[in-house]
């Protein structure tokens, strides 16, 4: 059976995280692999979470099935939480939500449903994208475009451009838009550009696909999902995948979810078993223990507020980190060339270098990012990032 199947290159992620391993050098930085990383650059169990989870496994008492949907409640509170309390599509009974085994299986079975309601429909993602965004949509079959996001020299949007591709979308394609944090840019839509996006969606009939990935990670909880909110507010359809691996610290358990607005309660329920039709044929039904402990922490108040303190720490210790390197490397090259890794947003930025430039940075310095030079700021560390800012004007000039 397997005669003439050939051995695969490793996944470029995790072929950097292998050579990081392998590396002896004491001084070596981790800038690959998405994590969260605090000041011991650990990524830790947040303790909301080892306390939901001791109450969760206290109040358990049986290890039956759940359903295709997962907890009915996690499914809620997770609806509530990204559209909010009052929000339209939820009073007038548009929104479903499912949970899917992280953001990954929320956007593969999105996908699929996309597959099901309309095969000829093309998906627009963003360039550049995360780089699983096109293996998870592309291997349901449907047909992908490009359009033009960032320029990683110029450091900014591209804005006029990616207007100009979306009004030569067809009508009823669907554009996949991330919802905060852009990976790997961390750049985002400001809201007049969020409006604008939204007005040509209505116009063209477009309907966006929002990657929910990192709510909490820019600003707050609540301020992360102002566009979620605005799209599922204007517009008649929307799918939104949520992934709790980032804000939750919950990565290996597999949490998240798909929501879909409709324009009617009859058409979300139709979705919806579809939803679950596709996810029973796919993985039957998603990991419980996760969604367990996140419903809890969503629904208990003393422990949402812990977790709202416990994000708040992440995004501070993520943009104190993109300050420092940016002070480092004004420092570094007396000029302000990469003041934007200040302004952006989320875990990522792009250095925007050669990957020549990217391998001198590994083989002689010793520090790690992807081959498209996209670093993780939480790999920064107060006392490596001199080091990283002056490796990286070594490495441009070598
Ligand atoms: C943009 C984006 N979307 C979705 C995900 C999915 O995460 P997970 O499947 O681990 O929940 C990630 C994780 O890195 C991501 O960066």
């Amino acid at each position: 059976m397997f005669e003439h199947i050939s051995r695969l290159d490793p996944d470029p992620i995790l072929g950097l995280m292998a050579q990081y391993r392998a590396d002896p050098y004491p001084q070596k930085v981790d800038l690959g692999v998405g994590v969260f990383r605090d000041l011991l650059g650990n990524t830790p169990i947040l303790d909301c979470v080892r306390r939901a989870e001791t109450e969760v496994i206290a109040a358990q008492t049986t290890k039956s099935y759940v359903s295709a949907a997962g907890r009915e409640e996690f499914n809620g509170l997770v609806e509530e939480l990204v559209l909010g309390e009052g929000h339209p599509a939820r009073r007038e009974r548009r929104a479903r939500t499912v949970q899917a085994p992280g953001g990954c299986g929320a956007l593969r079975v999105g996908a699929e449903l996309i597959r099901v309601a309309a095969p000829a429909t093309t998906v627009h993602v963003s360039t550049p994208t995360w780089g699983n965004h096109i293996p998870l949509l592309g291997s349901s079959g449907l047909r992908l475009a490009r359009y033009p996001y960032y320029d990683p020299i110029a450091h900014r949007l591209e804005f006029d451009a990616m207007l100009e591709h979306l009004n030569t979308a067809t009508a009823g394609d669907v554009v996949l838009l991330h919802a905060c944090c852009h990976n790997p840019t961390g750049a985002d839509l400001n809201p007049d550009q969020w409006e604008e996006v939204i007005g040509l969606c209505e116009r063209r009939r477009l309907v966006p696909f929002l990657d929910l990935a990192y709510q909490g990670f820019s600003d707050d909880l609540t301020m992360d999902v102002a566009a979620v909110r605005r799209v599922a507010e204007r517009l008649p359809e929307a799918l939104i995948a949520t992934s709790y691996s980032k804000n939750l610290g919950l990565y290996r358990e597999r949490v998240g979810a798909l929501i879909i607005v409709s324009e009617s309660d009859a058409r979300a329920t139709a979705a919806q078993t579809h939803i679950l039709q596709i996810a029973r044929s796919i993985y039957s039904m998603p990991p419980d223990h996760g969604a367990a402990i996140a419903a809890r922490i969503f629904a208990d108040t003393p422990l949402r507020a812990a977790w709202i303190f416990e994000l708040a720490q992440m995004q501070r210790r993520i943009q104190a980190m993109r300050a420092l390197l940016a002070l480092e490397l004004r420092a570094a090259t007396g000029g302000n060339a990469f003041d934007f890794i200040e302004h952006q947003r989320g875990m990522f930025s792009l250095l925007g270098v050669s990957s020549a430039v990217v391998g001198r940075l590994r083989d002689t310095h010793h520090i790690f990012m992807t081959q498209d030079s996209r670093m993780n700021l939480a790999g920064i560390l107060p006392d490596n990032a001199r080091y990283v800012a002056e490796s990286i004007v070594a490495a441009i000039g070598a």
